[in-house]
């Protein structure tokens, strides 16, 4: 079969990039984005591209290039599952803050309102793609709401999982390490992963494309994110040590990296790790293997996450020590507050963590990021249902410039590895602060014997 139409739910930092690289790179197919959300449409129409609700660099370049040609964002799902051959399921896919499974399993709500939806509206047969992180087996439960409730069509479940990292998803798309699509091993199933294979043959080698069964691409997914997070805990846990010890984290981390065995990637020791991945999927894996009574590889895999937690704390900790134990009423500044650097995406991020520690202790945050703005921080914190909205209000200042933000400050803290940070004029900020003028770096980006000689008090992760 050859694909001429796609249509993907869910215009989030997964479809939203996706299928923009499928657009480009696949002018003959048309590709149709939807979501529930009117503001996001809006938003991703807007007619200056540089205004799209995702920042990604390199995105509204490829937007421009493609939207109106063979992109098309909109609110009419319906329609967009009626006509594609092919449906991407790109829907949030949170942890669940209720019943069975609160705080652990997946929420599956998002997913199974699109399966019904998509057998209401589907005449012909479809193949449907689950693109967002979901737990293992969950294609099975998609098949049987589309098998139970359709119209008696056809469907083929492909798993089809998504490996970009945010702040390089263009990048990623464009190069990937690898396509993972998992199917039926029926005639029929092996046609629809060939189908979608052809897709991504337009633009990546195909021995870069890899073909499974549903259950290995599935779990593949979430397998791999738990080896990333485990390498950031791992060396976590050594800065730590590090400190107690005099080592340095940078300089253990670069002599185990030149291990080919080992590899120089994800080794950067840092405040811990945030976004919308790395412990939701972490958690489901643990649910999972609770569920089937494997409470030592539950175990195994939680231990990611607990020393994530206390990454976090013990920042926050130092922070309040190092400032003669007391933080109340005095101005912290936050470089940073995405969950890392190039994006505008918040989820999960350590900062959000570190500032209701130090809210807890009566601070006062002042936050510069390049990309988020103070209601996306404010949502954050209320989200956590710490103190009223009321108080997060008054605790939380942001500015559009950091030279104010760290002005008059006690202390800056930075939570993100935005380049700009490492350029800026460091004696200026260090002149309008409090003294003694303290930096605590969560990233280590920047070299500490320069601002050391400024005159800051420096205290980086692990050294
Ligand atoms: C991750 C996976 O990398 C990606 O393949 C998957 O599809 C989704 O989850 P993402 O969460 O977008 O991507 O970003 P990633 O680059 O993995 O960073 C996650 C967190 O780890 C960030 O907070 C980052 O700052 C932190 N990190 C990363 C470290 O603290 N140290 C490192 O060495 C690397
Ligand atoms: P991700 O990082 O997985 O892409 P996002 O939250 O950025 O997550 O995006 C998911 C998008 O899916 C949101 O814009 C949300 O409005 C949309 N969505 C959720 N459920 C549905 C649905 N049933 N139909 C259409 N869109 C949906």
């Amino acid at each position: 079969m050859e694909i001429t139409k796609i249509c993907c739910i869910g215009a989030g930092y997964v479809g939203g990039p996706t299928m923009a690289v499928i657009a480009q790179k696949c002018p003959h197919i048309q590709v149709t984005v939807v979501d529930l959300n009117e503001q996001r449409i809006k938003d991703w129409n807007d007619p200056d591209t540089n205004n799209i609700p995702i920042y990604e660099p390199g995105l509204s370049e490829i937007v421009a290039e493609a939207r109106g040609r063979n992109l098309f964002f909109s609110t009419e799902v319906e329609k967009a599952i009626d006509e594609a051959q092919v449906i991407f399921i790109s829907v949030n896919t949170p942890t669940k803050t209720y019943g069975k499974g609160k705080g652990m399993a997946a929420d599956l709500k998002y997913i199974e309102l699109c399966a019904r939806q998509i057998a209401k509206v589907a005449k012909e047969n479809k193949i449907v793609v689950e693109k967002s992180t979901l737990p293992v087996r969950t294609a099975e439960a998609i098949k049987s709401i589309l098998d139970n409730t359709g119209n008696g069509v056809q469907f083929q479940i492909l798993s089809n999982p998504e490996f970009l990292a945010e702040g390089t998803a263009v990048t990623d798309l464009l190069n990937p390490d690898r396509i993972l699509i998992g199917g039926d091993t029926t005639p029929e199933g092996e046609a629809a992963i060939n189908a979608l294979v052809n897709v991504y043959a337009n633009w990546v080698s195909k021995d870069k494309i890899l073909t499974t069964n549903v259950w290995s691409s599935e779990l593949s997914k979430l397998t791999a994110n738990a080896f990333l997070a485990q390498r950031i805990s791992s060396i976590n846990a050594m800065s730590e040590l590090c400190e107690k010890t005099g080592a340095d984290v940078n300089e253990v981390a670069k002599a185990i990296g030149m291990d080919t065995r080992i590899g120089p990637k994800f080794l950067k020791a840092s405040v811990g790790f945030g976004g919308s991945c790395f412990q939701k999927d972490i958690l489901n894996l643990v649910y999972i293997a609770k569920s089937y009574g494997l409470n030592e590889v539950a175990d195994y895999w939680e231990q990611v996450i607990i020393m994530n937690d206390h990454q976090k704390r013990r920042f926050s900790n130092k922070i309040v020590q190092t400032l003669y134990n007391t933080v109340a009423d005095k101005k912290i500044t936050f470089l940073g507050w995405a969950f890392k650097k190039d994006t505008n995406d918040t989820r999960e991020s350590a900062a959000i963590y570190v500032a209701d520690d130090l809210i807890n202790e009566q601070a006062k945050i002042s936050v510069y990021d390049p990309k988020v703005s103070r209601n996306k921080m404010l949502a954050d914190l209320n989200y956590l249902e710490s103190r009223s909205v009321e108080e997060n209000n008054n605790a939380i200042l942001a500015f559009d410039n950091p030279y104010d933000a760290c002005k008059g400050s006690h202390a800056i803290s930075i939570l993100t590895e935005w380049d700009e940070f490492v350029a800026y004029d460091w004696q200026k900020i260090y002149d309008s602060m409090h003294k003694p003028a303290f930096l605590f770096d969560g990233r280590n980006i920047l070299n500490a014997k320069e601002v050391e000689a400024i005159g800051f008090v420096y205290k980086g992760i692990g050294s």
